[in-house]
């Protein structure tokens, strides 16, 4: 079996990330390597060359990547504005793809992406890692078995202290993971979406939203994002008839609040990151077919978590609560 060859697309602060667990993952398995790193600011560049060691291949253009037949495909951890483009000219080669969240900055262009990938047979995978985090996996688990009764509503709080952003806002960079955890969880897109969203410190860029959303059956989520709050959170909390459920994302700690009681729920620590790797060589090797989704909903999960994104923008900027309007994507026939 010969090894996949992926590039990192971006070496900034998530790339160095996604490149250690790369070279991990090489190293562990010897069924995938690096290919080579690409980043178009050369003291990026320095910076990776500085850690990863003068032996690995380095470029700052990634466009004549896409034509060599050395390479398998691509995980792209480049800013969220280029990440249409940069995904784009990889599927059109029949390259595989992982992309960061969100998969574009635009609805139109994320669909686009699952129709390059379906036209050119590619994985087209995103970053929606907390589908791979074992304390929501487990929060799914404890939902379906009724452990907290009937779902009344969920609130999931993405806070943390961030310095000023002048090309960044904060729904398009942290509500991509409530919006995907809450269609994991209840496996339902939401019908309408209500959001307020202010900038303080940066008066053009909003640094808080408080984004409430509506499912079928009177089912409500409610997300609050703020880069001004020093209280760092990455919480969901899910309140049933018969008792609430707290997970915070990050230790991956479930606890749940019952009427005899608190009762912690033991769950093994996934390697987040490293297992959203892996699905990504799993989808490649399996051709389509791996868990826990297959491949080709990647991409359109990621597409309506976009549209949901641009959603919460609108109704934002209008004042108002909007519709979700989420097409319908044919199936695509097994090979
Ligand atoms: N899953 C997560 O939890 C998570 C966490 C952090 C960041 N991210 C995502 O990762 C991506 C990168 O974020 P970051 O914080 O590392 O940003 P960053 O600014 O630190 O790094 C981006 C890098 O991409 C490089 N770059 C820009 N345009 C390029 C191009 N055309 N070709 C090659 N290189 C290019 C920049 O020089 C920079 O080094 C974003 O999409 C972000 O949303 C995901």
């Amino acid at each position: 079996m010969n090894p996949l060859r992926i590039a990192v697309i971006g070496g900034g602060y998530w790339g160095k990330k996604v490149i250690r667990e790369t070279l991990d993952i090489s190293r562990a398995t010897g069924s995938s390597q690096l290919h080579s790193i690409v980043d178009n600011f050369p003291e990026s560049l320095t910076q990776c060359k500085r850690e990863f060691g003068g032996n690995l291949e380095y470029r700052t253009d990634y466009h004549s990547l896409a034509m060599d037949p050395s390479l398998t495909g691509v995980h792209i951890c480049t800013p969220n504005s280029t990440h249409f483009e940069v995904a784009a000219t990889f599927l059109r080669q029949g390259k595989h793809v992982l992309v960061e969240k969100p998969l574009t900055l635009r609805t139109e262009e994320a669909y686009e992406l699952v129709r390059l990938a379906n036209e050119n047979r590619a994985v087209l995978c995103v970053g929606h890692i907390h589908r791979f985090n074992n304390g929501v996996r487990e929060l799914k688990r404890v939902l379906a078995d009724g452990g907290i009764g009937d779902v009344y509503y969920l609130r999931l709080r993405w806070t943390a202290l961030m310095n000023p952003q002048l090309l960044r806002e904060v729904i398009t960079d942290l509500a991509p993971h409530p919006f995907d955890i809450c269609n994991y969880l209840v496996d339902a897109w939401p019908e309408k979406l209500a959001c307020k969203g202010r900038g303080y410190r940066t008066k053009q860029n909003e640094e808080l939203a408080f984004i409430t959303a509506d499912y079928k059956g009177g089912l409500i989520a409610h997300v609050e994002l703020s880069w001004l709050d020093r209280d760092k959170r990455r919480e969901v909390t899910v309140v049933g008839s018969k008792g609430t459920a707290n997970l915070d994302c990050v230790e991956q700690k479930l606890a749940l609040e019952l009427q005899g009681g608190r009762r912690e729920i033991p769950v093994s620590v996934s390697n987040t990151l490293g297992d959203e790797i892996r699905h990504f060589y799993d989808c490649i090797r399996n051709n389509q077919d791996s868990t826990p989704y297959s491949n080709q909903s990647d991409g359109i999960l990621g597409a309506r978590v976009v549209a949901l994104l641009e959603a919460s923008r609108e109704s934002m900027f209008q004042d108002r609560t909007v519709q979700v309007q989420l097409p319908i994507i044919p199936a695509i026939p097994a090979k």
